[in-house]
Order: C-alpha cells, then sequence, then structure tokens
C-alpha cells in the first residue's frame, strides 16, 4: 500500500527517537512491499523558534492530508518562562482540536524480558497487556466552569457533561480493538455517584449488546479500578473510560511496567489521521547524548501501523522484533539497572536487523 506519513520530531529527543522509528518503518515498507512517504514539519519549541508559532498552519496542513502522524516530544526548559507569548505544549494540544481526535490509547504492556523493573511483584505484573481508551475531548476538562460564593465563603465548580454520541464513538474504537485482541472490554465509570456516569453505562450497554454480543464486556467503579490495577493488573484486556477517569488511570498503568522509555500512544478521530507519540517527554536532561530509548517511539510506529494503516501482520511484526532485541539483552541506559548499555542508535538498528 501507499501511505502519506506526517513525522513531527520536535524537541529534545524528539529528533533522536523519531529517526529510529523512521528506520523501522522503511524497513517494514521494504520487507512487506509498501511504499511510505514522510513529510517531516515544525511542532513545539522548535517551531517557536523558527516561526513564532508552536504550531505553523503548513504542519496542520500536512497532517490534515496525512493518513497518520508520528511524534516524538514537545518542551524543554530553553521555552518554560513563564511570561512567554506563547509554549510548546499549545501546539500539541491545538493539533490534538485541528484533528478532533477524541479518544486516546494507551497500552500497558509488561515485557516478560523486564519483569523486575516493575514495582509490582513479578507474580502480579506477568502478562499483564492492557489497552487503554480515555475520551480525550468531553467530561468534566471542558465542562462549564466558575467560581461565586457558598454560605459567605469563596467557591469553584466545574460541571461534568458527556452526550451519548460522545459515549457511543469511543466505546465502539474500544470494542473493534477488543475484538483483535483477547475479545474483552471493560468499561470505568461512577455511576453509584455520577449522573453522566449513569449515562455512560446505559449507553455502552446498550452499544456492546446491539453492536457486540460476542465481546465479553464488564463495569467496574474506577476507585475499584484503581486498586485491581495494582492487585490484578494481568486480568484486563481493552479498558474504556472517560476523561479524568482515564488521566487518572492511565497515569497510574504506566508505572506498572517500570520503564517510560518503553510506552507509546495513540490518538484517534473518526476516520481521519490518527496521531501516535510516546507517553514520555522530551528528555531534556539526556537530549542530544544518543542515548535516548527510541523503543516507545518504535512501538508507537507499530500502532500506527495497526490503527491507521490496518497493517497488523506489520504491526506484530515490530512488537516481536522489540521483544527479540529484549531477550537478546540489549538495554539502552534507563532500563539498564546499571548494566551495559547500549546508544539510540544501536538499539534502533537492531530492531531493523530483526525485521530485516
Ligand atoms: P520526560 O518524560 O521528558 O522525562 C522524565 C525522565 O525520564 C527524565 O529523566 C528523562 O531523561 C527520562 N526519559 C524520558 N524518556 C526517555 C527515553 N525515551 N529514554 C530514556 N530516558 C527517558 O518528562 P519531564 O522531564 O517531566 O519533561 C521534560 C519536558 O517534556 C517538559 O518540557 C515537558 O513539558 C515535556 N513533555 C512533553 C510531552 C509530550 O510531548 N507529549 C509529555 C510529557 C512531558
Ligand atoms: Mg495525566
Amino acid at each position: 500500500m501507499k501511505a502519506n506519513l506526517v513525522l513531527l520530531p520536535g524537541d529534545g529527543i524528539g529528533p533522536e527517537i523519531v529517526e529510529s522509528a523512521k528506520s523501522v518503518l522503511e524497513v517494514v515498507a521494504k520487507r512487506f512491499g509498501h511504499e511510505f512517504q514522510y513529510t517531516s514539519c515544525l511542532i513545539g519549541g522548535i517551531a517557536i523558534d523558527e516561526t513564532g508559532d508552536p504550531l505553523p498552519q503548513d504542519t496542520v496542513d500536512a497532517c490534515r492530508q496525512s493518513d497518520a502522524i508520528l511524534l516524538g516530544a514537545v518542551g524543554g526548559p530553553k521555552w518554560d518562562d513563564p511570561n512567554a507569548k506563547t509554549r510548546p505544549e499549545a501546539g500539541l494540544l491545538r493539533i490534538r482540536k485541528e484533528l478532533g481526535l477524541f479518544a486516546n490509547l494507551r497500552p500497558i504492556k509488561m515485557f516478560d524480558q523486564l519483569a523486575d523493573a516493575s514495582p509490582l511483584r513479578p507474580d502480579i505484573i506477568k502478562g499483564t497487556d492492557i489497552l487503554f481508551f480515555r475520551e480525550l475531548t468531553g467530561g468534566i476538562y471542558f465542562g462549564q466552569s466558575g467560581s461565586g460564593e457558598v454560605d459567605g465563603h469563596e467557591s469553584a465548580y466545574q460541571s461534568m457533561v458527556y452526550s451519548v454520541p460522545e459515549v457511543e464513538r469511543i466505546v465502539r474504537l474500544a470494542a473493534k480493538a477488543a475484538q483483535g485482541r483477547d475479545n474483552r472490554l471493560t468499561s470505568v465509570d461512577k455511576a453509584n455517584v455520577l449522573e453522566p456516569s449513569r449515562l455512560w453505562r446505559r449507553t455502552a450497554a446498550r452499544v456492546m449488546a446491539d453492536e457486540f454480543p460476542d465481546v465479553q464486556y464488564d463495569v467496574v467503579l474506577v476507585d475499584a479500578m484503581a486498586m485491581h490495577l495494582i492487585n490484578r493488573p494481568a486480568d484486563f484486556d481493552v479498558v474504556v473510560t472517560g476523561n479524568m477517569f482515564g488521566d487518572i488511570l492511565t497515569d497510574e498503568a504506566s508505572m506498572l511496567p517500570g520503564s517510560l522509555g518503553m510506552l507509546p500512544s495513540a490518538s484517534l478521530g473518526d476516520g481521519g489521521p490518527g496521531l501516535y507519540e510516546p507517553i514520555h517527554g522530551s528528555a531534556p536532561d539526556i537530549a542530544g547524548k544518543g542515548i535516548a530509548n527510541p523503543l516507545a517511539t518504535i512501538l508507537a510506529s507499530a500502532m500506527l501501523l495497526r490503527h491507521s494503516l490496518d497493517l497488523n501482520e506489520e504491526a506484530a511484526a515490530v512488537e516481536s522484533a522489540v521483544q527479540e532485541v529484549l531477550a537478546d539483552g540489549l538495554r539502552t541506559a534507563d532500563i539498564a539497572r546499571g548494566g551495559d548499555s547500549v546508544s539510540t542508535e544501536v538499539m534502533g538498528q537492531a530492531v531493523t536487523a530483526k525485521l530485516a
């Protein structure tokens, strides 16, 4: 197939890790007979330096015309001045909005080879492989807010709103993903207390019964889910939840594997291009040293192949290649636990060698 990919390297270690992931995509294209075209565009601090805008219009246009987007990271101390007119992060928030990306996907997968990096006991973490779907553009973070007075005291409020279509579309995406995995979906809410959660629960149950009767479906309250993630993380397959619950639970879950440099994420909308990135930031402390772990970004490119290009076999090949290099004992400094470590480039080349 032919695909048009936009690369947004961004700041800090962004350019180094995106370069590694691009080499992996090139090898995938060669091995499986695809033609990928790449356009590199500016975002974040480097875009502010060169154009004054963290998201230049050229970047938005290129992204809109693309099939998928691979992002490194944005931000760094250089742009941290609180009095600055604009900040790198504003570019990231705007591109998500421009593309209508309402679903944030975060796989939390424990690589057996790294089991001793987890803060949990190996027997508890073993086999953990969860795919979170967090609703990204609705809920309390976007609800009406204000301040006033209650009983003579200063007060503030923020309302949580979900509409039926907002719930339907993310539940559908999550259920489809479950069909390609272990065929199990868990919806997380707080329906014992919150009205929007009751609407969420009713809507999700209807979508699942009408459209996905084959998918094993259950619901869990968010406070219980916070406990289950620590106690029995290996029991879950796909998890779908609202914006705030997803924010908190995915940050909790991202600590379980014990290696930030291994975790990818994706943001998807309705049909248009998806945005793929590592969950870590621009790591300014190690930028330019050639030691960043490229595996999160390489795994993000596997998600790109699967979710935007429908290339499941190719995605699985990339993921297996990553597992093989870990099994060979290759480690970047962040996952070496004091042992021998290799550079970004060597790690990237090891993955491409397994694929080729
Ligand atoms: P960070 O994730 O950049 O770094 C946290 C720690 O993890 C650092 O010690 C870093 O060296 C290490 N680390 C992160 N990724 C690594 C990798 N691939 N390989 C090896 N080590 C890695 O978070 P921090 O320090 O809080 O933020 C740094 C900058 O990144 C800030 O400007 C922040 O705003 C930005 N940021 C951007 C994000 C994005 O672009 N999506 C997300 C999070 C932070
Ligand atoms: Mg968060």
